[in-house]
């Protein structure tokens, strides 16, 4: 949720912006901006949409070795580009570009105003800018003058500011990711990892209330009160180097097809198949912690969510242990109950999102204990939980998530029997799912080896008003990530219901000819799943049925993809698959943006 890229240091500015901002794109591609502070001039580039449009407005050369740089995703005021950062203030002094929301913008404009200073945007965030330079001709230090306004601002804030008259940069984090990158003879600011791994591994990650003070050669780090705290050097992680397109036509593309490689990563060193277990080093449970459990919470947002309802019943089934998913938007504000004994799980890819930050931070508020299930090294969720577990998906990048949720399900599947081990799941069933997830990777590499008539189905798809998908047990979350799959990148109108409850509305939708994909495995409850589709077909409608290979119910399918049979309880790591290459062909065969869907961003840092 837009991205911040900077550059102090010796080389050429202009072309390393560029390509930090290509790389944070995926964060937000409403409009992007440069600016560029030679020593003796500052200037100014911006333009609407996508990074690529830069160059209409770039100059193809310029030696300043300093500047900031921004792609933006809209919250106050529309796509224009005088909406689009960086905001210069009124006496051209500081330049400025900021990710999150000013929430009393407005008082701090009314203030400007009676100062005789007019806002050029309708943004949140220009307001900032005017509020340094004023401080700045008030005889106060650039560190000062940033720390003045944000002692006054309320809401959150990665920013980075740029002074004409003054040598460092000026960043600040509050609620939005900031990262400081350690060269030699240069520094970096990024809104995450992924752009800095080409340039150094060495990093510091700003915390809430830190304010950086940033030269070619170093960086002071200092609380927004003052008072000095010691910058902390992490090393990265080589994963985080791996982000190149290669040869896939798409990133989303790529990452579906990385998914038997990554969950291999996940499951690595975490199966002890002979104890019939998995054992997640992050999640420190003694036996005790575990018998007097007395819930599970799991919480998350879109894919994240989804993979939160297959853990809820993972948990439920493997450990008996009462679990419930929660929707991270809805939960701080729905007044939740929290025991301090009961397990809260955090569930992103990015450890970036703003919602599940905030349930975390009121799980800690009432004394409860959370812990991550994060893709992210070193991101916010992982950090503020300061216990939990990776999943080990490497970068993704793609808008819509695909190998961070099978992994995602995979690290829940061991952590589920982490916790049945101690009580319900036997030592026998519980070896049969860790074999099954041993064998995962290779059965979905048979599945992509044969996928099967997707291209057939995409034909049902592509020409729908709409398309109704259905599930049942586990395949019910599976449905929702195969209706938000196809709904985000192709913009088809998608509804996913439990397979049994579409008796009781959508069934009214089906008319001849609706397509209705439909994920029955060879589980406990298919049969049931069964009844659904022959309300469906009498009604006309079409099938596209997921199933497992062998399975006579191919036959109820008008369309019917299959893919390789797994134990029952892993089957969702498959059937999503078919989902993914669905609403992935589908979204080419449209023309859409595949990896950047219009209005929505990798990483939604607001709440
Ligand atoms: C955004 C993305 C989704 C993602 C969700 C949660 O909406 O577009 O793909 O599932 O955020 O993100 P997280 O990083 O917390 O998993």
């Amino acid at each position: 949720m837009c991205g911040i890229f900077a550059y102090h240091g010796q080389q050429q500015a202009l072309p390393l912006l560029v390509e930090g901002l290509r790389r944070l794109e995926y964060r937000g591609y409403d409009s992007t901006g440069v600016a560029l502070a030679n020593g003796n001039e500052v200037v100014r580039f911006r333009t609407v949409g996508k990074v690529g449009n830069l160059h209409t407005v770039l100059p193809s050369d310029h030696p300043a070795t300093k500047g900031i740089a921004h792609t933006r995703w809209a919250t106050h005021g529309g796509v224009t580009e005088a909406n689009t950062h960086p905001h210069a203030s009124f006496d051209g002094e500081v330049q400025l570009v900021h990710n999150g929301i000013i929430e009393n913008f407005r008082q701090l404009k009314a203030q400007l105003s009676a100062a005789g200073i007019t806002c050029t945007s309708e943004t949140d965030s220009e307001v900032l800018a005017h509020h340094v330079a004023l401080g700045l001709k008030e005889g106060r230090s650039p560190e000062e003058a940033v720390a003045a306004v944000l002692n006054k601002a309320r809401g959150t804030w990665g920013l980075c500011v740029m002074f004409n008259a003054h040598d460092a940069l000026v960043c600040a984090r509050h609620g939005s990711p900031l990262i400081i990158g350690k060269g030699d003879g240069e520094m970096f600011v990024s809104s995450d990892p992924h752009p800095l791994a080409s340039h150094t591994n060495r990093v510091i990650y700003l915390e809430d209330g830190d304010l950086a003070t940033i030269t070619s050669d170093g960086v002071r780090v200092s609380r927004l009160g003052g008072q000095e705290v010691e910058a902390n050097v992490t090393v990265l992680d080589n994963d985080w180097g791996e982000s190149e397109l290669g040869d896939s036509p798409h990133f989303m593309h790529k990452e579906i097809h990385e998914q038997p490689d990554a969950l291999r990563h996940c499951i690595a060193g975490r199966v002890e198949r002979t104890l019939g277990k998995g054992h997640l080093g992050g999640m420190k449970l003694t036996h005790e912690t575990i018998v007097q459990t007395p819930h599970v919470k799991l919480l998350g947002c879109g894919t994240s969510f989804h993979a939160a309802e297959i853990g809820q019943m993972l948990i439920e089934n493997m450990a008996r242990i009462p679990s419930v998913a929660h929707i991270s938007s809805e939960y701080r504000s729905n007044e939740p109950v929290i025991n301090p004994k009961a397990l809260h799980l955090a569930i992103s890819q990015s450890g970036e999102t703003a919602d599940t930050i905030a349930a975390i931070k009121e799980i800690h508020l009432k004394g409860g204990q959370a812990f991550g299930v994060v893709n992210v090294v070193g991101s916010t969720i992982a950090r503020l939980c300061g216990q939990g577990v990776y999943i080990h998906s490497g970068p993704e990048q793609s808008v819509a998530s695909t190998k961070a949720f099978t992994n995602m399900v995979a690290a829940l599947t061991i952590f589920a029997t982490q916790l049945g081990r101690t009580g319900n799941l036997s030592r026998n069933e519980g070896r049969a799912i860790m074999e099954g997830l041993q064998q995962a990777p290779h059965l979905m590499e048979a599945y992509f080896d044969n996928p099967g008539p997707i291209d057939e189905a995409v034909d049902l798809l592509c020409n729908a008003k709409s398309v109704l998908f259905l599930g049942r047990g586990l395949s019910a979350p599976v449905a929702k990530e195969g209706a938000l799959k196809l709904m985000e990148i192709a913009y088809i109108p998608c509804l996913a219901y439990p397979a049994g409850e579409m008796k009781h509305g959508p069934i009214a939708l089906l008319e001849e000819g609706s397509p209705v994909v439909v994920i029955a495995p060879n589980d406990h409850v298919k049969a049931k799943t069964l009844s659904a589709i022959h309300e469906c077909r009498a009604r006309g409608a079409r099938i596209i049925l997921i199933h497992e290979k062998g399975d006579v119910i191919a036959e109820e399918g008008d369309v019917s993809i299959a893919v390789p049979a797994i134990h029952p309880l892993l089957t969702p790591l498959l059937t999503v698959v078919p989902l993914q290459l669905m609403a992935y062909r589908a979204a080419v065969k449209l023309g859409r943006d595949v990896d950047r869907p219009r209005n929505l961003a990798k990483s939604v840092t607001v709440e």
